[in-house]
């Protein structure tokens, strides 16, 4: 069978193997278009898109608003360096922070250079204040905060590692939410502590609350940073703009990305003025982080989901999802739990996710597993009840088998 330009998934994943570095794995179907929450491969078949480019496409796919935004910036200038102001950077900017504790940003192309940035800005603020000992940044096992290689560095799985020694050194890591280990590790060495509130790689895991306090009340109490890392989880996915506003604490630093342009590649940074002022000119910069096309665009996105009060839809629609998981873990024994929260979710399984996945995937719906144990669902924030009947009513025929 061939798409509508003729060429079928086959045709592409051949010519993708003779030319691409094979670190996706070489299984892969051609993607060539998409509307709302569906997608179609290359051979014309339909998929419920419930992954959302890894949580990126939170107003699903082919949004006119993404398309004017970018249509219209694109007229007007598409580039010009951060050597001159960017209006729609300073617009973004402004959104972000008339939201959040934040009185200063700064946009990265990415998340992994969102983290690059907060563990630069803990180090420098430690080293302004004259404190040269105070280096280390400490994070949890699972964590996962990029590919660079502070960011990697920082992402407490040694798979992720392996052959890429030696890493940034000054890393410390902790097993996951151990209240005492954080205690004895976080003191005067400590520039920050890095962590996910919900990690994401690490199989859709949630931080207690209490914890989240605890980290930042010792944080607060013995001068180190808190970065949030809400690449994945801000922006709406979890019923407020950030998932920190949950648990009424306030982060030195945030870092978002994905979700915040829509599809288009942006990420950000955000603090204080008290912290964000010590990266002074020519300290830190990107060439295109913060470009007039992205920052235009994440700001059309941003104000849409405003403006359609996208993130109360998410709560309503995020907790009918897991409550319609939450039953079929009631009935079936190989689904254990549902993690998570809004629409980030976690399906923990006694085994088989890499089956379900296949299986959802052949009967056109795309999850993604993580490990052989969780099912991760991060869909477009527009999804609706009906989709996700569709969603759940398919992997029930997976449960029953
Ligand atoms: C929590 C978290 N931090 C950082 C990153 C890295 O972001 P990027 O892939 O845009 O560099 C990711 C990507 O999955 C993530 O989920």
């Amino acid at each position: 069978m061939t798409g509508s330009d003729g060429t079928s998934n086959a045709a592409w994943r051949g010519r993708s193997l003779a030319t691409a570095v094979p670190c996706y794995g070489d299984e892969r179907l051609a993607m060539v278009r998409g509307q709302g929450c569906r997608l179609w491969d290359a051979d014309g078949k339909e998929y419920l898109d419930l992954l959302a480019g890894i949580a990126v496409c939170c107003l699903g796919h082919a949004h006119p608003v993404i398309r004017d935004a970018l249509a219209k910036q694109a007229d007007l200038l598409v580039h010009c360096s951060n050597k001159f102001v960017v209006p729609a950077q300073v617009e973004l900017a402004e959104w972000l922070s008339a939201r959040s504790f934040a009185e200063r940003v700064f946009f990265t192309n990415s998340g992994t250079e969102a983290i690059e940035a907060a563990l630069k800005l803990s180090r420098r603020v430690a080293h302004v204040r004259g404190e040269h000992e105070r280096f280390e940044i400490i994070s949890f096992e699972g964590s996962f905060h990029g590919r660079t290689y502070g960011a990697v560095s920082a992402t407490a799985q040694a798979k992720y590692h392996r052959g890429f020694e030696p890493l940034l050194p000054g890393i410390v890591y902790l097993p996951f939410a151990d209240a005492s280990a954080l205690d004895k590790a976080l003191g005067h060495k400590t520039a920050a502590v890095v962590l996910e509130p919900i990690q994401g790689e690490g199989g859709v895991r949630p931080f207690p609350a209490d914890f989240l306090k605890l980290v930042h009340r010792l944080c607060s109490e013995r001068g180190a940073l808190l970065i949030c890392d809400e690449i994945q989880c801000g922006m709406g996915r979890t019923g407020k703009l950030f998932h920190h506003q949950h648990h009424d604490i306030t982060p030195d630093i945030v870092t978002v990305a994905k979700a915040l342009g829509g599809g288009v590649p942006i990420g950000a940074m955000l603090t204080t003025a008290e912290w964000g002022d010590h990266l002074t000119n020519g300290v830190h910069g990107t060439t295109y982080g913060g470009n007039p096309l992205m920052c235009a665009t994440a700001l059309a996105v941003c104000q849409y989901i405003e403006r359609e009060g996208l993130i109360a839809h998410v709560a309503e629609v995020g907790e009918y999802f897991r409550d319609r998981l939450q039953a079929l873990c009631d009935k079936y024994e190989k689904a254990v739990e549902v993690r998570g929260a809004g629409l980030m979710i976690g399906l923990g399984l006694k085994e088989g996710a890499t089956e379900l996945t296949r299986y959802l995937l052949t009967n056109g719906m795309i999850v993604n597993a993580i490990g052989d144990t969780t099912i991760r669902i991060v869909p477009p924030l527009i999804i609706n009840k009906e989709e996700v009947d569709k969603a759940t009513n398919q992997i029930e025929k997976w449960l029953k088998t």
